[in-house]
């Protein structure tokens, strides 16, 4: 049976659900290897203190996640669209229409943000207008 509302427990699954799938990923994974590699679990734990911070307001995120997106030099701004694809079809097989749609509109906004925050130069857009 599907997850009916947003619970620490549904996190988990979807936390350890989703990454499964990214780890496979032959786009995704191969950046996660390289970057994550021994360190799964911890990051794991983040992932799950990040989606209870956004979800449930729980304020166990304590991190910064654009300074830990920049210094991964491999991502590019297509991937993001696979990321969101991997993360909603998660979101489906787990969680009831309501609640996966909530976890993908958030999804879908912190990576515009991300996206904005990682590749929008607006000096590559109107060189010199800057100062
Ligand atoms: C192209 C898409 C993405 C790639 C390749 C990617 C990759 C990664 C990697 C490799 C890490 C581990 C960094 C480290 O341990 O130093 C990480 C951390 C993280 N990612 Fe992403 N990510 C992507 C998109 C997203 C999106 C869309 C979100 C949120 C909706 C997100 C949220 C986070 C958070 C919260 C962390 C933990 C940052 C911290 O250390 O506090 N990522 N990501």
């Amino acid at each position: 049976m599907k997850i009916e509302r947003i619970s620490e427990e549904g996190i988990d699954r979807l936390v350890d659900c989703f990454y499964a799938k990214i780890r496979v990923d032959p786009d995704l994974g191969p950046i996660f290897e390289r970057v994550v590699r021994g360190k799964w679990e911890p990051h794991l734990a983040t992932m799950r203190n990040f989606w209870s911070s956004v979800m449930l307001t729980s304020g166990r995120y304590k991190g910064a996640p654009v300074p830990a997106h920049l210094r991964i030099k491999a991502i590019q701004p297509p991937m993001f669209d696979r990321w969101l694809r991997l993360f909603g079809e998660t979101c489906d097989e787990l969680f009831e229409d309501e609640v996966a749609e909530a976890f993908r509109v958030k999804a879908a906004r912190i990576a515009e943000s991300l996206k904005l925050a990682l590749f929008f130069r607006p000096e590559l857009i109107a060189p010199g207008k800057s100062s």
